[in-house]
């Protein structure tokens, strides 16, 4: 089906997300749908504004192997039922290494044209003990993030990450992030981050999507700490954001270097997880869910950091209202993290445990290895809904897990056409970021969700090669047509 472009507008006010027009939406199909002959026919990225940021993600625990943290403590564990926290007990004891094998990671995004690779550093090793400092560990993330930048003939800017939902054991012993004390802590390690590598880095991405990292871990229990409580969810919630707020403060006092000699020595965002929320039918209440689900995972975040106030609720339940003026003004850019979108059923036998709807999937759509929607239009959606706050939009992750690697290829440039219709719109989007360069260890689902661009044989390759998968040709192209990539395929200066 052809999208209208007067559906555009449609999509962009129900995206709001008011209960109303989700309510209009519902039961009236996809208010856009992209053809396969407008996505084949459409050259990816073209007019993308200079110096547009174009890369892959990792994070450190997924890709280290050897961590010494919350999750190490957690992988090998298994719930009262006797079923393990992770899939196949698999661990990161090693995982894809990249502690040890990180030149063939720099090697990779090298070789795929990117100019910017988001990757973490992981607290646990950085600062063992409170207050430690290791210097060895340091020495490593310094000389990855050396090889990054000096890379030629285009040098790749590291987007430092500096939580990505794993805790230091001393963290954790005083009570993780329901610990009063964690923000001032998680600032003083930017502050020293700042310090040690602010001359390699200017792009900070603060915190990693502190909805999901609290939806997994305080409501549906399946990542540490295994808590199911709307209550300390929400705790927990406001306490990452005022993380960010103070590791915000913390990386403008120390990083002073201008690493890429465009006049900034940081540039502070934070990566924010979107789903698209929309309603089954056009009941009221398969509404009213969608509406409560999107207030609380999508909404929250961004009002809190636009409005300096911290507003969270999951309504009859608990509630969070509190001032947070260290926010406003903490953000340059909004990291936005898209995978999926979620159509809902309200459940009305609810037992208290669990979301409070069901999915209904839509069988004309695509699902990948992990059961998730195919629907790029919700990137459209959602880049022109987000825009709104005013803050410069990253696309700070947008993947497939695709053990094949078939539907990988399509996936990138429907989702890129998305980015693409947004930008004509005229939404500042200046990068796009796909989730992950590697495979690596996707949390509870162990080794099972394939997202690397190339790939890994955890099982039957000791030497844990890189191999490309054929969307590696799919970005290169996205290289080559933002000029990254020569025609004949080499790096551009
Ligand atoms: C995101 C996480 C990332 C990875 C991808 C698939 O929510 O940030 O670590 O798990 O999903």
């Amino acid at each position: 089906m052809t999208r209208a472009p007067s559906r555009h507008t449609g999509a962009a006010r129900v995206a709001r997300g008011g209960l109303l027009l989700a309510g209009l939406a519902a039961g009236c199909g996809d208010p856009i749908r992209y053809s396969d002959a407008e996505i084949a026919r459409h050259t990816m990225l073209a007019g993308a504004p200079g110096g547009f940021l174009l890369g892959v993600a990792t994070s450190a625990h997924q890709i280290e192997g050897g961590n010494h943290n919350d999750w190490t403590e957690w992988e090998p564990g298994r719930y009262a039922d006797g079923s393990p926290h992770v899939k196949g007990g698999a661990t990161t004891a090693r995982g894809p290494d990249s502690w040890n094998l990180w030149p063939k990671d720099v090697e990779a995004v090298r070789a795929l044209g990117a100019n910017v690779y988001r990757l973490g550093i992981e607290w646990s090793r950085l600062e063992p003990t409170e207050g430690a400092w290791d210097a060895d560990a340091a020495a490593r993330y310094r000389a990855m993030l050396t090889a990054l930048v000096e890379t030629r003939p285009h040098a790749i800017a590291p987007m430092l990450n500096l939580y990505h939902f794993t805790l230091p054991p001393w963290v954790v012993a005083r009570g993780g992030w329901e610990w009063e004390g964690a923000p001032a802590a998680f600032a003083a390690f930017a502050a020293r981050a700042a310090e040690a590598f602010g001359d390699r880095v200017d792009l900070w991405c603060t915190i990693n999507e502190p909805n999901v990292y609290v939806t997994k871990g305080f409501l549906s229990a399946e990542w540490p700490p295994g808590v199911h409580d709307p209550a300390r969810a929400l705790r927990v919630f406001a306490r990452l954001l005022h993380a960010h707020g103070l590791a915000a403060a913390a990386i403008r006092a120390r990083d002073r270097v201008d690493a890429d000699g465009d006049g900034l020595p940081a540039r502070i965002g934070i990566a924010h997880n979107v789903i698209v929320f929309d309603a089954a039918s056009a009941s009221p209440l398969d509404a009213l869910v969608a509406h409560v689900a999107d207030r609380f995972y999508n909404a929250a975040l961004p009002d809190a950091l636009a409005g300096g106030h911290i507003h969270l609720a999951l309504p009859r339940v608990a509630a969070i209202d509190e001032p947070a003026p260290e926010l406003a003004g903490s953000l340059d850019w909004l990291g936005l993290n898209y995978y999926t979108r979620r159509t809902v059923r309200a459940r009305l036998d609810r037992t208290g445990a669990g979301a409070p709807y069901e999915l209904v999937p839509d069988p004309s759509r695509a699902h990948t290895d992990l059961g998730w929607e195919v629907y790029p239009e919700g990137l459209y959606r959602v880049l022109v809904r987000f825009a709104r706050y005013g803050w410069p939009v990253i696309v700070t992750e947008n993947g497939v897990a695709d053990r094949a690697g078939d539907m990988r290829p399509g996936f990138i440039r429907a989702h890129v056409y998305a980015l693409d219709r947004a930008r004509a719109a005229g939404v500042d989007v200046r990068g796009y970021v796909y989730w992950s360069l590697i495979d690596n260890f996707e949390w509870s689902h162990g080794y099972d969700g394939r997202f690397g661009l190339y790939t890994i044989d955890f099982a039957g390759d000791p030497t844990l090669a890189r191999r490309p998968t054929p969307a590696v040709a799919t970005f290169r192209q996205l290289a080559r047509n933002v000029g990254l990539l020569d025609a004949a395929g080499s790096a551009a200066p």
